[in-house]
């Protein structure tokens, strides 16, 4: 039997490829060490050991405490982002990076410190901060990758789905599955920042992108700027669905989930259980997740997104999930922990949670850092591909 330290050594006696590797040979570097589980270091394993690296052959037995652990281990370690410094950081890109086709779009992403530097939040999500100046555009493209807004403050870009423009505000969220045309101009005297989120280092490691360039300019007749987009119109009833043969699509075609319904759920929530009616996920820990009006799925296939809101003085029961989230805290303030990191948030941090990485959430919210006395957390993570594929996991630690 292999004893859990065991497992923990053995995974790093064969390193990755560098170039250095790829120029003077095989990239496989096996060592062979004497420890439980292991066959007898000998002058044969050790030549038996050269022979696979120069066949590029690798054996289980040295590799299964990396490939088959006992539970998920994360590359992504929990991390969190301040929105003060983020927003700083975007308002000089504003003043220094032009908006336009090739860069396409001023996002700035969120790199794991564990992850060799790429723009990747966790193993599978990108999470930016994007920022638009008065009276900029950012171009019209199309790609596989999934994508949604969500605006933590401010107000004044439209963005311009299929030809659809689609207000932004405070607290709105904005599905957009992957392949639809899509464009954003700003129509205020004022910049505007919100965060995007994506597949896109899920899709990077599936290797199933596309990208197409649309026009350069979006028409006068999507310069518009309603208070409701035309998906809004058709779909953003509440328990109604349009009887109109509206083929189904990848994704939610309700482009944007405003902060009135999202705000008035989640204080029912509360309401309710404060008159020891049910409705609560846990004690002062209401929430809800964003759905597709077609037929109750996630928003977009790959990506699940929730609001949770925590009342003064509740906290939540550690949980573990497979896979990993993102979280923004929309409004009031509170202490979250994630793994072994505590951190103390505030109005539009963000954070990470890894695969199998306990996370809970106290509320210290007041009357001076929220409007509801609640700590508010947006959520979005990766869960509807681990159900899809059988792989969802869920433990309460406590
Ligand atoms: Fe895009």
């Amino acid at each position: 039997m292999f004893s859990w330290k065991t497992r923990c050594t053995l995974w790093s006696v064969t390193q990755s490829s560098t170039a250095q590797d790829i120029a003077t040979g095989s990239p496989v570097r096996l060592q062979a060490v004497s420890a439980e589980g292991q066959p007898e270091v000998t002058p044969a394993l050790e030549e038996l050991y050269r022979g696979f690296e120069q066949e590029l052959l690798v054996p289980l037995w040295t590799e299964i405490g990396d490939l088959m652990p006992a539970h998920p281990r994360s590359r992504a370690v929990p991390y969190l982002w301040r929105w003060k410094r983020l927003r700083e950081l975007a308002d000089r890109a504003g003043d220094l990076v032009p908006v336009g086709r090739g860069g396409e779009r001023r996002a700035i992403a969120l790199a794991n410190p564990s992850l060799g530097g790429r723009p990747f939040a966790t193993p599978t999500l990108w999470a930016a901060i994007q920022y638009l100046m008065p009276g900029e555009d950012a171009p019209e493209h199309r790609h596989t990758q999934h994508a949604f807004r969500f605006v933590v403050e401010g107000s004044g870009v439209w963005t311009v789905v299929g030809g659809d423009p689609v207000p932004m505000n405070r607290g709105d969220f904005l599905p957009q599955a992957g392949w639809n045309w899509h464009a954003h101009h700003n129509a205020t005297s004022e910049p505007m920042a919100w965060i995007d989120g994506l597949d896109i280092p899920f899709q990077y490691v599936t290797e199933a992108q596309f990208f197409e360039f649309g026009r350069d300019e979006i028409s006068d007749a999507e310069r518009i700027t309603p208070d409701r987009s035309r998906s809004e119109r058709l779909w953003g009833h509440p328990g109604l669905r349009p009887l109109s043969a509206v083929p189904a699509t990848p994704g939610s075609p309700l482009l944007s989930y405003k902060w009135e319904y999202t705000n008035a759920a989640l204080g029912d929530q509360l309401l309710l259980e404060k008159e020891g009616f049910g409705g609560t996920v846990e004690p002062g820990h209401a929430a809800v997740r964003y759905s597709n009006p077609h037929d109750g799925s996630d928003v977009l296939p790959t990506v699940r997104a929730e609001f949770h809101r925590i009342a003064r003085g509740a906290e939540t029961a550690p949980v573990r999930e497979t896979g990993s989230s993102v979280y923004q805290v929309f409004d009031g303030s509170g202490v979250v922990t994630v793994g072994g990191e505590s951190w103390t948030v505030s109005r539009g941090d963000l954070f990470v949670v890894p695969s199998w990485e306990p996370f809970s959430a106290r509320s210290e919210a007041g009357a001076t850092d929220s409007d509801e006395g609640a700590l508010d957390l947006f959520r979005f993570s990766d869960a509807p591909v681990f159900e899809a594929l059988k792989l969802n996991r869920t433990r309460k630690d406590a």
